[in-house]
């Protein structure tokens, strides 16, 4: 009977340290699939030989999933624990006090919690080998084109950059670009409102071809064109429907769905891009500062948690939550009180690049 205890303590050691040892490691797709399946291999191996030894059939299934699952999520949720260091750029004069007068960087806190999850700030080479052979769709609103941007801006250099920024920023239109090297196509799509979105999801549902990465968001536009955040939140409930139904495996349907560890499905990473902190007083049109309140934006987030369309209210999409990180930046980070400076999309990138690692990697 010791024999066995051992083999299912190691069982247990090998299902819960292969995915936390390769939490700190980039991984290309390959290699995930490789180490998924490796993973589902020694899981295949334990669950077959788990029912000879009765006594640690427990052990095993608990220490795994209770540690695997509960690391990932508490990672998940401290992924947003930032800091921003904003000063005075040599420039800096109190007659030229413009945001782009600050210099501001930004790093994860370093408590403990925050610590064990090792995030990292992923270089160029890092994120062109998480996102090899990807296929990334971005939509939205002009938050989502910056966030487009920062993503492009992460793989490419800035001699690239010059002239996509310029096609980038043609107003209110599509944009299409293949990273060659890296084999990864990025769709930045204008979809100004949540109907567009849904729009979006449907097509790809109906032409059985999804992304790997779907990032989405909206909110600005109705709010200043229908200033209604019940009809916001209407909206928001059709899109998560959409979404739902396209991802294999859906929270609602649960055991419905494909069976864990059967054939593995493919399921795009699909995340929310959060409204920005609005500065009322330095918003640049009448209609927006009249609209555009505070009152207003508090009744549109509590749409968005009523919609259950984001992963914390049990939804399938993960917040990317601007709103928090340009709070935290504040009023030296905008000067139009919406848009704010590269480093606040820049540290949303990293947070989702950080976000797929974890869920690569640990997903079982
Ligand atoms: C910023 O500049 C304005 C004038 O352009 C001035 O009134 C204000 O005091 C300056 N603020 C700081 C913090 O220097
Ligand atoms: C991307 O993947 C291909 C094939 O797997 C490989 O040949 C190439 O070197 C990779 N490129 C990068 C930048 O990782
Ligand atoms: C987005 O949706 C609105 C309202 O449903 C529609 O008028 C507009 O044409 C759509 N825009 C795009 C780019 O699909
Ligand atoms: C707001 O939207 C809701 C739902 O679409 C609609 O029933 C209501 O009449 C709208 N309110 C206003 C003031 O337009």
């Amino acid at each position: 009977m010791l024999g066995a205890l051992q083999l299912g303590v190691l069982a247990a050691c090998v299902v819960v340290l292969v995915p936390m040892g390769m939490a700190g490691w980039h991984l290309s797709r390959n290699k995930m699939l490789f180490f998924s399946g490796a993973l589902f291999i020694t899981l295949a191996v334990g669950v077959h030989l788990t029912p000879y030894f009765p006594s640690v059939t427990d052990f095993v299934s608990t220490v795994s999933s209770v540690v695997v699952i509960d690391n990932r999520r508490t990672c998940i949720s401290l992924l947003h624990d930032v800091v921003w260091d904003v000063t005075k750029s040599p420039g800096f004069s109190t007659l030229n006090n413009n945001s782009v007068n600050y210099d501001k960087s930004w790093g994860w806190t370093s408590s403990s919690r925050v610590s064990a999850c090792e995030f990292q700030k992923l270089s160029r080479s890092d994120a062109s080998d998480l996102l090899n052979g990807s296929w990334v769709v971005v939509a939205g609103d002009s938050q989502a084109r910056f966030i487009a941007l920062s993503l492009l801006s992460l793989l490419l250099d800035s001699k690239d950059m010059e002239s996509i920024r310029g096609d980038l920023f043609k107003r209110h239109s599509d944009y299409q670009i293949v990273v060659d090297e890296i084999g990864m196509r990025l769709d930045f799509i204008w979809a100004p409102y949540t109907s567009n979105l849904t729009d979006l999801t449907m097509g790809f549902k109906r032409n059985r071809n999804y992304p790997d990465v779907l990032v989405m968001g909206s909110g600005l536009w109705h709010m200043l064109h229908f200033t209604n955040a019940s009809d916001y939140g209407v909206s928001l409930q059709l899109l998560r429907d959409s979404v739902v139904s396209l991802l294999p495996i859906s929270p609602e349907r649960g055991t419905d769905g494909p069976v864990a560890g059967s054939v593995p499905v493919r399921s795009p990473h699909v995340f929310w891009i959060g409204m920005p902190t609005l500065i009322n007083s330095m918003l640049n049109t009448e209609a927006k500062r009249e609209r555009m309140t505070d009152a207003m934006r508090g009744a549109y987030d509590r749409q968005l948690q009523k919609s259950k369309i984001l992963r914390q209210s049990g939804g399938p999409l993960l917040m990317l939550d601007i709103e928090s990180l340009s709070w935290n930046c504040g009023v030296r980070c905008t000067v139009d009180g919406m848009h704010y400076d590269v480093p606040v999309y820049e540290a949303a990138v990293q947070i989702m690049l950080n976000a797929l690692l974890i869920e690569s990697h640990q997903k079982l």
